[in-house]
């Protein structure tokens, strides 16, 4: 199958992939840009950047400050071409000023998910950016389309079906996890298209979860799809931004090694079951201060861990305590590999 560039709004990717936005840092500026650079839609994710522990008082300041200047770096690294965007989750309590760094920077499309992303036709107002929500099924996309017609007459560039066996956070409940046949990406596939038809809207639905290779994308277009996601395949990128200890880990990680464990962020998330996931399991309770509220969702004092300080541990490559978010399927990631190579292989 010869793959046809991906069209979204005015933007145009030589292939049909979009680089899943992968906080804490895995998706940085070296990573998105380089996806740009090979011919992909490149993702900056822009939860935890800046130095949080350090700065307090200036938290709002500081994060957005290192946001603006993520984009900056990875404009540069791909010479402004296009399409380069952010993934900004929901549930992050900065996500209207994320929102408007990303207006300032003129990023090319803002993803948005982990929460219905309600409010962000408001928040990006005229400016020429497409707008890319993450919905895992028809549920959800309706509220989404039935409140930006109604309130703002817009509606989605495209649109992002994550499935029942995507890495991160997941926007089902522990029965039908239980259950994935129940929720496949056939099935929701099935219940956003009659929406769409329902709202007349007509844009590229695009898959994700357990994609890794030019076949699963073929699969993904027998089933209907008009692009793909791919996250976990991308962690141990030489590009991506976490430390080469942490890469090996998912590297020698098993299928098996992977558990779902209640988030901080109030969903259930799917990580591999490394030494901090073993100290929560067994019932403990790390030690963290709070001073900044990085997730509206997440209460400091109830929650077991800081979801914060664990991802920037794994960033960081602290084994111990780092929270190593993967799909599925963690067997798809064999090496340290250039993302070159990826491309590569969907001439
Ligand atoms: C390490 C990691 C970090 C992630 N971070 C985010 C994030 O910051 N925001 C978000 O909306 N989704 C996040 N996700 C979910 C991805 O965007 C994507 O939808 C998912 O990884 C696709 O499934 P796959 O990993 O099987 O390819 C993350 C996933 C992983 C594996």
């Amino acid at each position: 199958m010869k793959f046809k560039p991906l069209k979204i709004r005015n933007l145009e990717a030589k292939y049909p992939v979009i680089q899943a936005g992968m906080g804490v840092r895995v998706g940085n500026a070296t990573l998105a840009a380089e996806v740009v650079n090979c011919g992909g839609y490149g993702t900056i994710a822009s939860v935890g950047f800046g130095r949080i522990e350090t700065s307090m008082s200036k938290y709002v300041g500081e994060v957005c400050d290192y946001l603006a200047r993520e984009i900056r770096e990875a404009k540069q690294l791909c010479e402004n071409k296009q399409p380069l965007g952010v993934n900004i989750m929901v549930a992050l309590s900065t996500y209207k000023e994320f929102v408007e760094v990303c207006v300032k920077e003129k990023v090319d499309f803002i993803i948005s998910g982990a929460g219905l992303p309600l409010p962000l036709p408001e928040y990006v107002g005229d400016a020429d950016i497409a707008l890319i929500p993450v919905v895992s099924g028809g549920r959800a996309l309706e509220v989404i389309l039935r409140c930006w017609l109604r309130k703002y007459n817009r509606k989605p560039d495209a649109i992002i079906v994550e499935g029942p066996n995507c890495g991160g956070h997941l926007g089902f409940a522990m029965e039908q996890l239980d259950d994935p046949d129940s929720c496949s990406l056939e099935v929701l596939l099935k219940e956003c298209r009659e929406v769409m038809g329902k709202y007349n809207v007509d844009c590229p639905v695009i898959a994700a979860g357990e994609i890794s290779s030019r076949e699963h994308i073929e699969e993904m277009f027998k089933l209907g799809y008009d692009g793909v996601q791919i996250g976990t395949y991308f962690i141990t990128a030489e590009e991506s931004g976490i430390d080469r200890k942490s890469k090996e880990v998912f590297v020698n990680a098993t299928n098996d090694d992977v558990v779902i464990i209640k988030s901080p962020v109030g969903l259930p998330v799917r990580v591999l079951n490394t030494p901090l996931v073993q100290r929560v399991l067994a019932g403990s309770r790390e030690e963290f201060k709070c001073p900044y509220r990085c997730l509206r969702t997440c209460n400091p004092a109830k929650v077991p861990f800081c979801i914060a300080k664990a991802l920037l541990s794994t960033w960081s490559g602290d084994v111990d305590n780092g929270l190593y978010m993967t799909g599925c399927d963690v067997e798809c990631v064999k090496e340290i590999y250039p993302v070159k190579q990826f491309f590569d292989t969907l001439d």
